[in-house]
């Protein structure tokens, strides 16, 4: 590794990411915006991917991105598959590949696997020459770049290398604005001049003051932290939404008393059918993990409540729908209203539609599902992979159901037709406009609603004649 004294660091004039998802592509977008004189590649093994990139339809749906990938794309921002030829050229790399818990061997279910970011490290130290600054930007477990750094310490090009950790800490859905504006920057690193070189880059458009920097460690560890923390303010309203259903309290109310407190808050207090997405349960996992790895077995416990707490949220929801439905769903219709762990993203990683969509299969439901965004194949690719089970294949009866029972439509009104329920599972905007009306004469009668989210509750549904069911709340 380098020192200060060792080596200067010039400022950076091209960068390479590593990764072109969830991560990697917005952000990158974004530096090319506020950076003109930077010429920033994307690389990804993924050609399919890079070519959706350099076309116009983008791999990811994200409200304001298409603007920004445009206004840089051919100009200082590129995206290619050459992967090798973008590393050796860089002058900084960031590494946004994916880091999904592992489900295979040591630490299965819990520990993330990194087999990704070390094929990237791997990958720099052989194709590297001269000085660069890698950095991490994938959500990784502490000390991580400990591994990261004893990888390229071995490059037998002599290539050297400072890493530095650079979580993200933008969220699905307002990546454009996270990423224009954000809350702070988290930089650590243990040589001042590569710290100095991002902060260079960020200064562009972000407050120095919101701009902060921390040793490697504290970097690592605080991203998981703040994760954890936020899943963690979802499952403590959401557990008192269940009280709040046997008492007669709502949960919307309590969650406005006690967030007017300063000390609490109100973000990420609102009651939901379960916290979704890549990071949240990933995160928790990973620092139980960790917890239990450093033999700090009372510290794993009282955070994998949060993710307990979480999924049994997710089951109450599907039990409140068959306890309501006579105690039976099977063969009866459900339209489902979202598939994406939250509204304006196309991404439906761990969201809680793939669980409540397979318990409502194993109760022999037909689902007619309907999301604005994700891709019809996707939502099967999620659900046969919650089917299989943990078994290397689909077994035939599965797959049977998955051909049987689920469709999958590209409209409110077709995916309500005939249905004896709704449940809506994301909050897209569009749900509270919709004909109710019309919506309402084409359904089984009685017509339940099962809001998920809370997003129909002000509205005169009883009225139009639907039973109506919330989160946290009893009518
Ligand atoms: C999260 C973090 O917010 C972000 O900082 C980190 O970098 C990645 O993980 P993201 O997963 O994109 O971002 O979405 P977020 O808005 O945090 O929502 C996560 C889940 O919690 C969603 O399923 C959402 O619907 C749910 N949620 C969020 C609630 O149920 N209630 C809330 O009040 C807030
Ligand atoms: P995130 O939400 O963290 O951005 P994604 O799965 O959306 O996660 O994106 C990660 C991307 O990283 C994927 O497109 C994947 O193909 C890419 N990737 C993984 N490993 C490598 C690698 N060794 N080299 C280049 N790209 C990689």
């Amino acid at each position: 590794m380098t020192t200060d004294s060792q080596i200067t660091i010039a400022p950076v004039r091209k960068i390479c990411c590593i990764g072109a998802g969830y991560v990697g592509g917005p952000t990158m977008a974004m530096i090319a915006k506020q950076c003109p004189d930077i010429q920033v590649k994307v690389v990804d093994i993924n050609e399919a991917r890079i070519a959706q990139w350099n076309s116009d339809t983008l791999p990811i749906y994200e409200p304001g991105l298409h603007d920004v990938v445009v206004e840089s794309r051919g100009r200082n921002l590129h995206f290619t598959a050459e992967v090798d030829e973008a590393i050796a050229e860089a002058d900084m790399i960031f590494i946004s590949v994916n880091t999904p818990t592992k489900d295979f061997g040591v630490g299965a279910g819990r520990a993330a696997n990194l087999e990704f970011i070390e094929k990237c490290a791997r990958k720099i130290a052989e194709v590297s020459s001269g000085h660069k600054i890698v950095v991490e930007k994938s959500t990784l477990p502490v000390r991580t770049a400990e591994a990261v750094k004893a990888i390229l310490s071995r490059a037998s090009s002599g290539a050297t290398f400072d890493v530095l950790s650079n979580p993200e800490f933008l969220a699905e859905g307002t990546a454009v604005e996270d990423l224009l504006a954000p809350d702070r920057v988290l930089i650590g690193g243990e040589s001042e001049q590569a710290i100095q070189a991002l902060v260079e880059i960020y200064a562009n458009w972000v407050p120095r003051e919101r701009l902060l920097t921390t040793n490697l460690w504290s970097s690592e560890l605080s991203k998981l932290t703040a994760n954890a923390f936020l899943a963690q303010r979802v499952s403590s309203i959401n557990s008192i939404s269940a009280l709040c259903e046997a008492t007669e309290a709502d949960v919307d109310e309590v969650a406005m008393a006690i967030g007017t407190d300063s000390r609490i808050g109100p973000k990420f207090l609102k009651s939901s059918v379960g916290f979704g997405g890549s990071c949240f349960q990933k995160d928790i996992l990973n620092l139980v993990y960790l917890c239990e790895f450093f033999g700090l077995p009372e510290v794993a416990e009282y955070w994998e409540q949060v993710v307990k707490m979480n999924d049994y949220q997710k089951q109450r929801f599907v039990h409140r729908i068959v306890r309501t439905l006579f105690n039976t769903v099977s063969d009866k219709k459900i339209a489902i209203w979202g598939f994406a762990f939250k509204k304006d993203t196309n991404d439906t990683r761990e969201s809680a539609a793939i669980y409540i969509c397979r318990d409502l299969l194993r109760e022999k439901a037909k689902l007619c599902i309907y999301d604005p965004q994700v891709n019809p194949e996707q939502i099967r690719k999620d659900l046969a992979a919650v089917l299989k089970n943990g078994d290397s294949e689909l077994s035939q009866a599965s797959a049977q159901l998955l051909a049987d029972n689920v469709e999958i439509v590209s409209d409110l009104k077709t995916a309500s037709k005939d249905a004896h329920a709704i449940a809506v599972l994301t909050e897209w905007d569009e749900f509270a406009t919709a004909d109710f009306a019309s919506i309402h004469d084409s359904m089984k009668k009685p017509a339940f609603i099962f809001d998920g989210r809370n997003v129909l509750k002000e509205l005169p549904l009883a009225e139009l004649g639907f039973e109506y069911h919330g989160i946290g709340f009893r009518r």
